[in-house]
């Protein structure tokens, strides 16, 4: 017999643990299933905590190797103990997977430890038999690392992300392909640590998502660390050697060239991970590349199926999976949840940090034509420089006729953490003039947001 619930939720990532808490507080009974043993997803277990975890690690190593003569301080005999780094990375995962496991029980959730396939309307059934029913089914299974067809994962050579957070030992010539978050971000941790790395990309800039400025300012300051660039890149090939392996890539030109590496990180993007669980056998539409697909509300074209998180469409972002959580629990109880797009945050976690919201400059002018655009260097922000983080800017662009804000772009020193005044702003559909006569406390970091909206405003006080 069946085991009945109100709704079961596939997937205990960002997405999926925070729908069953907003389901479970709006009284439905809810299971979540995961094939992990641990909750929390690729998120807490291999993504954005272990990783933040070792960015504050090696940081601190740098910091304590290259960075405190110039505060007076004298430091001798600086070493890097990489298993004790690696040990309280995994402390910090064990400490937060847990805690979701206690949230769970809090709020009366079933959990359930296995791979789940969905037979239809309403029907789960688990690996080893365990049968489930629901009138509503989530589907937030996240997404798996894309790999290159001539470079599989070995995972002890050509690593995926999650590799790339357990290495024993500090490559020395660590290759990443693509220049995009995790390959900054996972380049950055391995370079402090004493790497060689070299980020190889098709583009033209890193993180070419982001704002133009943000992405040339990222690429000049990392290559002052160290990071070599290449980019317009087209890698062609990656052949194992005995030293590790050969990685060829032509130039705009055409011409080829290699590069000998010890370790090649691929991070070319990630993928929905909806294969082998029974969607499209129960007739749930998936795109050419597995993304499911549904509609505003988050319903696929099978009634009570959903999908919310990185397998549907959007920007893979834990965030943006925990929102459309929230919206899908609030829909599902008769409420309007809603998730405002255009106000959603990204953070690349380097040093200095990268961080936007809306549009960019060229997304801006494509849409409403010439923009107001206010930029301030941390340079002249005196808090920058009395903690020595000058490196970076804020930029502000605002509605010619409106004013409205349309985009922040940040980088610089806690820029994860600036960038949060300017969502809030966003969402309440601020103006760049309504920001800057908001009083920031002196001397913060954030001044130089009021003064980048000062500046759209032509009339900075800084600068
Ligand atoms: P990405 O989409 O950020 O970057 C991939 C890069 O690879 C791009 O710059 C692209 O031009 C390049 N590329 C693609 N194919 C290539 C090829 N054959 N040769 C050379 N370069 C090639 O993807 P990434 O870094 O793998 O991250 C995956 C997802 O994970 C992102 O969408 C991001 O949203 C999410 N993520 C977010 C984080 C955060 O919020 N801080 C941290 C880590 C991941």
């Amino acid at each position: 017999m069946a085991e009945q619930f109100d709704a079961i939720v596939i997937g205990a990532g960002p997405a999926g643990y925070v729908c069953a808490i907003r389901l479970a507080q709006l009284k439905f009974k809810v299971c979540l299933v995961e094939k992990r043993p641990t909750l929390g997803g690729t998120c807490l277990n291999v993504g954005c905590i272990p990783s933040k975890a070792m960015l504050e690690s090696s940081h601190h190593y740098h910091t304590a190797a290259h960075g405190l003569a110039k505060h007076g301080v004298k430091v001798s005999g600086v070493g890097l103990d990489l298993p004790t780094l690696l040990a309280r990375k995994d402390g910090v995962v064990k400490q937060l997977t847990g805690g979701i496991g206690m949230l769970m029980k809090k709020n009366g959730i079933a959990v359930k430890n296995a791979w789940a396939t969905v037979k239809g309307a309403g029907q789960v059934v688990l690996e080893g038999g365990e049968e489930l029913t629901a009138k509503h089914i989530i589907v937030a299974t996240g997404s798996t690392p894309i790999a290159l067809p001539f470079a599989p994962f070995d995972h002890t050579t050509v690593l995926d992300s999650t590799d790339a957070l357990s290495l024993t030992t500090v490559p020395s010539h660590l290759v990443v392909i693509g220049a995009g978050v995790i390959g900054l971000e996972m380049g950055s941790v391995w370079a402090r640590l004493g790497a060689k790395v070299t980020v190889v990309d098709i583009a033209t800039r890193p993180v070419a998502i982001m704002d133009e400025d943000l992405g040339l300012e990222a690429q000049k300051l990392f290559a002052k660390q160290g990071l070599e660039f290449v980019l317009g890149a087209k890698v062609q090939g990656v052949a194992k050697t005995a030293a590790g392996a050969e990685v060829s890539y032509t130039d705009a030109t055409g011409k080829t060239h290699t590069l000998a590496a010890s370790h090649v990180l691929v991070a070319v993007g990630r993928k929905a991970a909806t294969a082998g669980m029974g969607l499209a056998e129960a007739g749930v539409a998936l795109t050419e590349r597995g993304v499911v697909v549904t509609n505003s509300h988050f319903e696929t074209n099978v009634k009570g199926i959903y999908a919310i998180g990185d397998c549907r469409e959007g920007p893979m972002l834990a965030h943006k999976g925990e929102e459309e959580g929230v919206a899908l629990a609030e829909m599902l109880a008769g409420q309007k949840g809603h998730v405002n797009y255009a106000a959603i945050p990204w953070v690349v976690y380097t040093h200095p940090e990268l961080a936007g919201v809306g549009l960019t400059e060229a997304e801006a002018r494509a849409k409403v034509g010439e923009v107001k655009v206010g930029k301030f260097k941390f340079a002249a922000n005196g808090r920058a420089l009395a903690v020595d983080a000058t490196e970076g800017f804020v930029k502000v662009i605002a509605h010619p006729q409106t004013d409205e804000l349309l985009g922040v772009h940040i980088i610089g020193h806690n820029a994860s953490e600036l960038i949060g005044e300017a969502a809030v702003l966003m969402e309440f559909k601020a103006s760049a003039e309504d920001l800057a006569r908001c009083v920031h406390a002196h001397p913060t970091l954030a001044e130089a947001i009021k003064e980048a909206a000062l500046a759209s405003q032509g009339r900075p006080l800084h600068s």
